[in-house]
């Protein structure tokens, strides 16, 4: 920790100190798991302590690319001092704003780099507004005991309803009657064009979008089949199949919703596409290595596959525009384009206003319980750690967050220095090179956390402090 960051601690003592008896440091907060709901909630129960790090007006979060209002709103009515841009910033500019804030708020385009982050002097956490995160240096982050929460699930629903379009869309020839008539020509036929009603569907993986589509697809009168790794609880009539080759053998319509890892790179090629049923529909709305493209240009010219919706490719376009979505960015677009009753979406699965909206609340949420209790449930980078809040009348007690490097010994060392006082609950785990302690110590004197504050600075292992009370 820097001497700006301990010439800010002990001015926030000071306020912490001014603020101590306050109506303002008691008495509004919600129990634990409220403060998962709406921010509406946060002043709503009685029973629970606010934790102020210092005054929540000296908390500075900067929120670039358009991030949802609903954040904004959360943010400022935990009194934080809110800047926002619309678009993401230079770097130049990003290093020189970084430097000040305590967190961050960012969607796909802003790069947080090592260079960028090692100028965050008071940085404590980063929201990632959208589902991935490759887009902030995640390990050096931790090491600098930053964490990182991104918003993994807020768009399921959105993903699962462009599923059930597709479905039809595709059972119907929609796209290619729409395209034939947008060029002037009149294409009124039937032939191979499907009712979806007890067809059935093949859902590959079964989370939280495979399951959603499975509630929705029945509710349209399909049959729903689903293969995941793991045994899921079936939702409605639908069955799990003990094999992908059960489920393609007997899907009309096939849909991938898995993860991207190693197992599930070209889980569907040229073997598993002569496995299904002919005339079967492939739609891909997981991630662009999922499927092999070449294998799936093969299997729809000679019919085998009548049809396919495609969102997600290997290889996609950093930004909008005309003319990107081609050869050079996967050799065989042409190929691709070309093909009958192809569907292809720029990646917009998960787009929609409702999406952003619940990204907005979910990741405001998860940075405000990181901010005023140090709960990192949710963090991609960090260990998941989180106390219940205290009571009301545990008015002398201060809550410890020590971000140490994952060594032996280290909790010995911290408890001995907490040992003075009554530890009430403590809760220590690791990620990797990174530990996170949280412990909760009662029976502190305002004269003793300076104290506490520079022995736990002095340890050896020690990433960053922070004490709340
Ligand atoms: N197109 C978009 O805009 C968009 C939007 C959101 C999510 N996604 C993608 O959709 C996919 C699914 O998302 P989710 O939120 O439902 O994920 P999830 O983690 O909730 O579910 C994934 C499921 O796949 C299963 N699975 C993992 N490996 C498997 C394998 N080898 N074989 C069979 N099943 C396997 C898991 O057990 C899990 O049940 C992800 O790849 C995600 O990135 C795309």
């Amino acid at each position: 920790m820097s001497a700006l960051d301990i010439n800010n601690l002990q001015n926030s003592f000071q306020e912490a100190f001014n603020l101590s008896g306050s109506p303002g440091a008691v008495s509004t907060s919600p129990t634990q798991s409220f403060m998962n709901s709406l921010p509406q909630r946060l002043s709503a129960a009685k029973q629970q302590k606010v934790l102020k790090p210092f005054s929540t007006g000296d908390i500075k979060i900067l929120l670039l690319e358009n991030v949802n209002e609903t954040a904004i709103s959360i943010f400022k009515q935990q009194g934080y001092q809110v800047e926002f841009h619309k678009s993401s910033l230079p770097e130049e500019e990003l290093i020189e704003k970084i430097k000040d804030v305590h967190a961050i708020g960012v969607r796909s385009k802003t790069k947080l780099t090592k260079k960028v982050l090692e100028h965050a002097k008071n940085l404590v956490c980063i929201g990632c507004f959208c589902i991935g995160t490759n887009q902030v240096d995640l390990d050096f982050a931790a090491n600098k005991g930053i964490a990182v929460f991104n918003s993994p699930f807020s768009n399921s629903r959105s993903v699962a309803e462009l599923l059930i379009a597709q479905v039809i869309t595709l059972a119907r020839q929609v796209g290619d009657r729409s395209i034939e008539l947008h060029t002037g020509t009149w294409n009124k036929v039937s032939a191979r064009c499907w009712e979806v009603r007890g067809k059935t569907l093949g859902i590959i993986g079964y989370g939280h979008i495979g399951s959603q589509v499975s509630v929705l697809a029945e509710a349209m009168g399909m049959h729903v089949i689903y293969y995941d790794i793991v045994t899921v609880m079936a939702l409605g009539t639908s069955k799990q199949v003990p094999t992908l080759d059960e489920l393609l053998n007997k899907a009309d319509f096939v849909t991938l919703h898995v993860p991207e890892t190693p197992e599930t790179k070209n889980m569907l090629s040229a073997p598993q596409f002569a496995a299904m049923k002919d005339g079967a529909y492939v739609i891909n709305l997981s991630r662009g290595t999922v499927v092999d493209i070449p294998s799936l240009i093969q299997a729809m010219k000679v019919n085998k596959i009548a049809g396919a919706a495609i969102d997600v490719y290997p290889n996609e376009p950093a930004k909008n525009g005309a003319g990107s979505f081609n050869d050079d960015l996967n050799k065989w677009t042409s190929e691709l384009v070309s093909l009958p009753n192809i569907i292809l979406t720029p990646h917009i699965g998960g787009s929609t206003e409702e999406a952003q909206s619940a990204i907005g609340i979910e990741v405001g949420n998860a940075l405000t319980k990181y901010i005023n209790e140090g709960n990192s449930v949710g963090s991609v980078n960090f260990p998941e750690v989180s106390l219940r809040s205290l009571d009301l009348d545990q008015e002398n007690t201060v809550r410890v967050l020590y971000i140490h490097q994952n060594v032996p010994g280290v909790l010995k060392t911290v408890n001995n220095i907490l040992s003075n006082h009554n530890i009430e609950k403590q809760f220590s785990d690791s990620n990797g090179d990174i530990a996170y302690l949280m412990a909760d110590i009662s029976q502190v004197n305002q004269s003793d956390i300076k104290n506490i504050y520079d022995e736990l600075n002095q340890t050896s292992s020690k990433i960053s402090i922070r004490l709340l009370y």
